[in-house]
């Protein structure tokens, strides 16, 4: 993507991205920089595009919500450094408390926002590099946006910036300037720190704006530049819930965007979803409302959808997953899954097996080439490979206390409506009656029945229901009420 990615780029001092705001327009009790999109954090990604910039010293400023984006933080980065923003005076505030981690830094530091999501590492990398060909003392990152109504605006002078200008502080004039400021920015870091000590709340937010570093650089007779970012996108910022719907849309399009460049198809981009850490062959198709979230695989040539949602789950080439939910489960090769199979965590589905409609797997292990057509339950299972689940077996794990597994042998056969009492093996090529309730282990090659024998009571449909249209079509069968033998 990056003109200069294949450059050497030499690393900056530091990066402090800003996340201590209320984050009020969110209306959550969840910190605004820990809402997801992608199936990640929004701070997480403003971390993986300063991780681009290989920086000394990676710096997040938390404030408001501060013990959850800490927890988060030392769980997702925990080689980024916390700097506290006690309170929220302003983004001007919030790179001091950075800054004060910072002492004696010199060199390029970069400043970037918390809830910017769609940024990307090789844009920030541009940007340095734009900054230092110009020899910048500052360089904002702009764009020219359709609606810049909110955004602070960008003063030109020339190609230099004289100024940056808050939406609620600007003339008419300057509410007409398209060019906005993206909040990402390069400093010298000296001159940032002479410009954050120079900084007065006297605007309409009574905060200390960053913003304001600008024209103190410019009077102390510094270079401020831009840079236009064409992909206005992604200096699109998160403040409230639409906001966060939308961004997710573009992330997820872009996600999308690159899989079909890669050559998998994608019937209806609109419904689809498909996480950052999804990971897709060629010739893979996805169908109308299918999702596919964190450890997710799919192999050559599988086809997943309609209506599916893949939580972790690895799928092999040539698959098939229909109308499915499924979480932390492979699906081998060929195999195939649905309509409507709900297979829970330690599902493994061997080569060509095949799970069928109304399916419910759990810890089960099924062999290549095996089925579990219809209507089952297969919780705590090893299935060998060839073997025939019949319609209705319920593998009965759970005695109210404990759960136990059940084995079937390679090409044995359960009949319909079986339940398999846990623990009971089925041992290789035997065979379980349609009905049975299984307590005991069957050998090889044995049947095991376990129901009570069927008997027909000749006559008992004219006695016991005489009159109705039962009776009458028994007698026009000619089955009338006391010929002895009628039937066995
Ligand atoms: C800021 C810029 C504006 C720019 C816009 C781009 C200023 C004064 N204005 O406005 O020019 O167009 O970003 O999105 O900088 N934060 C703190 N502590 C604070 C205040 C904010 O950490 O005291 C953090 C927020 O969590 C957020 C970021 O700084 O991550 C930006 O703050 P926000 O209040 O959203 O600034 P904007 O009004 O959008
Ligand atoms: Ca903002």
């Amino acid at each position: 993507m990056s003109e200069n990615s294949d450059r050497p780029f030499t690393r900056v001092s530091a990066v402090v991205i800003m996340a201590a705001g209320a984050g009020t327009r969110m209306k959550s009790a969840t910190a605004k920089v820990l809402h997801r999109l992608g199936g990640r954090s929004m701070i997480s990604y403003a971390v993986e595009a300063a991780s681009a910039l290989e920086p000394e010293h990676l710096v997040v400023v938390v404030g408001h919500q501060r013990d959850q984006v800490e927890a988060h933080l030392a769980e997702v980065a925990p080689q980024v450094r916390l700097a506290v923003q006690e309170q929220p005076l302003g983004t001007g505030d919030a790179v001091r408390a950075g800054m004060s981690l910072l002492s004696g830094v010199a060199g390029e530091v970069v400043v970037t926002s918390g809830d910017v999501p769609l940024l990307r590492g090789d844009t920030l990398i541009d940007l340095v590099s734009a900054h230092r060909e110009d020899g910048n003392a500052v360089t904002v990152l702009t764009a020219m946006v359709p609606d810049p109504s909110g955004y602070g605006r960008i003063v030109r002078d020339g190609d230099e910036v004289a100024r940056i200008v808050e939406h609620r502080d600007a003339s008419d004039d300057e509410l007409d300037i398209a060019e906005i400021n993206s909040g990402i920015y390069v400093f010298d870091a000296a001159t940032l720190a002479e410009g954050i000590a120079g900084l007065r709340t006297s605007n309409d937010q009574g905060e200390l704006y960053l913003t304001d570093v600008v024209a103190h650089a410019r009077q102390a007779g510094r270079r401020v530049g831009a840079r236009v970012l064409a992909d206005y996108l992604q200096t699109e910022g998160v403040n409230d819930r639409a906001q966060l719907a939308e961004r997710n849309a573009e992330l997820n399009r872009r996600i999308l965007h690159r899989w079909m460049t890669d050559g998998v198809t994608i019937v209806d981009p609109a419904t689809t979803w498909i996480h950052d850490s999804v990971d897709l062959a060629e010739d893979v198709t996805l169908l109308p409302n299918t999702s596919l979230e964190g450890a997710t695989s799919v192999g050559r040539g599988a086809t997943i959808g309609p209506d599916t949602t893949l939580v972790d789950v690895e799928v092999g080439e040539g698959a098939q997953v229909i109308r499915s939910h499924a979480s932390l489960a492979v699906i081998a090769a060929g195999a195939t899954v649905g309509p409507f199979s709900f297979l829970r965590p330690g599902t493994e589905l061997g080569e060509r097996s095949k799970v069928g409609a109304f399916v419910e797997t759990k810890k089960a292990v099924i062999g290549a080439g095996a089925k579990v057509p219809h209507l089952t339950y297969c919780g705590d299972a090893v299935i060998g490979e060839g073997a025939n689940i019949g319609a209705g077996t319920i593998f009965a794990n759970y005695d109210g206390v404990g759960k136990y597994t059940s084995t079937v042998g390679a090409h044995s056969f359960v009949g319909s409506d079986s339940v398999l009492v846990a623990p009971v093996h089925i041992a290789d090529g035997a065979y379980v009656a349609a009905g049975s309730t299984i307590t005991d282990d069957v050998g090889p090659g044995e049947l095991g029945v376990s129901r009570g024998r069927q008997r027909n009571i000749a006559g008992w449909v004219a006695r016991k229901r005489a009159g109705t249209a039962s009776a009458a079509a028994a007698e026009a069968a000619g089955r009338s009420s006391d010929e002895p033998g009628a039937s066995a």
